[in-house]
């Protein structure tokens, strides 16, 4: 009797389960009808990561503006409908460049602060003219407002993190590298998050060559004391100077910065800059955590660099470049860096900071030496031991064959 009540629920319970199945089709099919057609495919995380990271922008000069004799900030803004992707203040944008069917990159400081890119969708990056520069003559004659300007970005680490750097930023510039604490400066005054206070060593030749002067002044006057720039003039100094004169020293430092032991330094300038303030901050005893030294560009002359076998200089070697299945000799001299001698033959690897630091050319010795600047050698133990290098700071000392795996 027991058995016999037990089939009949389970049938029942299949006969519900059917008829509950076939009720669905219809539901389905209504629901289906009063669909809309417009369908979502939107996907938000994508999107999120587009505007993050939306690889090579396509802009235009928006504004010139003459900031010295030979100084000009240009206001560049997206015309292929792309967002600015958002950066910190004190980090850089890779430029490319197409001169007479030869490409290449340089990396430019963006000058302007984070808010401008978010509130008008531009960013400003100023430049100094380098007499004679294969980029800065182009520069100079083709960027008017309305010319068309490639870049991506943003790149480098020179920007403030409160995990990692004191509440006291000192930042110590040399000419156009003043560039990255003007973005700073700016954001400072923006919101949270930012440097309680930011002390400004910066160096010029002349008067006549300091950027943003009045800029700083302003932003120093309504900062509450955050702010403060000290200008230390090496060149002519006028008669009515009351700044500091000289080269900046480990003396100097220590006598404008009383609390510079427990500050934190970021370093943006030429070359000749940085093997100063290194000897500067090692005699301070300023610790490696607490240097942040931003090293983008070649060296304009690499045989001013006390480490380079000088014995090496005016020689040309022959570069073997090996790309996929390609192989292919050129000239490669020894005083410019493996990539420019890709350049000149039209070769060119990719390439962000060209200085040795972010690995973006990174590409194998396979035979052959070369001499890597050390001041930003990038490349990881693990990578040399495997014979990688970086051509952007790395110049010939024997004829090399290289195998290069990113090109533009
Ligand atoms: S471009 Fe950055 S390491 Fe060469």
């Amino acid at each position: 009797m027991a058995k016999t009540v037990k089939a009949k629920i389970s049938i029942n319970g299949y006969i519900k389960d059917l008829a509950s199945f076939f009720a669905l089709n219809g539901k389905r099919k209504k629901w289906i009808e009063s669909g809309s057609t417009n369908v979502d495919m939107s996907d938000p995380v994508a999107e999120l990561a587009k505007h993050l990271h939306p690889g090579l922008i396509t802009s235009k000069i928006v504004k010139v503006t003459d900031e010295t004799p030979s100084t000009k900030t240009f206001t560049l803004e997206p015309t292929d409908g792309k967002k600015l992707p958002l950066f910190y203040a004190g980090q850089y944008i890779s430029v490319k460049y197409s001169i007479d069917g030869r490409t290449t990159t340089r990396p430019f400081a963006i000058s302007s602060s984070p808010d401008l890119a978010v509130k008008k969708n531009q960013l400003e990056i100023t430049l100094k003219k380098n007499p004679g520069g294969y980029v800065s003559t182009f520069v100079w004659e083709n960027w008017v407002e309305g010319a068309t300007v490639l870049f991506d970005g943003p790149h480098g680490h020179i920007y403030y993190n409160g995990l990692r750097d004191s509440k006291h930023v000192v930042g110590i510039a040399g000419g156009s590298g003043v560039t990255i604490f003007r973005s700073i400066a700016n954001d400072m005054l923006n919101g949270s998050g930012r440097p309680e206070k930011m002390t400004l060593v910066y160096g010029s030749s002349n008067a006549s060559d300091i950027i943003y002067k009045d800029e700083f002044d302003a932003l120093a006057a309504k900062s509450n004391g955050r702010i403060s720039v000290i200008h230390v003039l090496s060149g002519d100094v006028p008669a009515d100077w009351s700044g500091e004169t000289g080269f900046i020293t480990a003396d100097l430092i220590a006598k404008l910065i009383p609390d510079y032991k427990t500050a934190s330094f970021y370093v943006s300038g030429p070359a000749a800059l940085y093997d100063a303030i290194e000897v500067a901050l090692d005699k301070l005893s300023i610790s490696h955590p607490n240097r942040r030294i931003e090293c983008y560009g070649e060296s304009a002359n690499i045989t001013r660099n006390k480490k380079y076998p000088q014995d090496n200089a005016g020689k040309t070697y022959t570069l073997t470049v090996l790309f996929g299945v390609d192989k292919k000799e050129i000239p490669a001299i020894s005083t410019e860096t493996v990539a420019v001698a890709l350049e000149r033959a039209g070769l060119a690897v990719d390439t962000q900071c060209r200085s040795g630091e972010c690995g973006w050319c990174r590409s194998k010795l396979e035979a052959g030496s070369v001499w890597q600047r050390p001041e930003s050698d990038g490349v990881r133990a693990r990578d040399k031991d495997s014979g990688y290098f970086h051509p952007c700071s790395a110049y010939p000392t024997s004829d090399i064959t290289v195998r290069v795996f990113t090109r533009i």
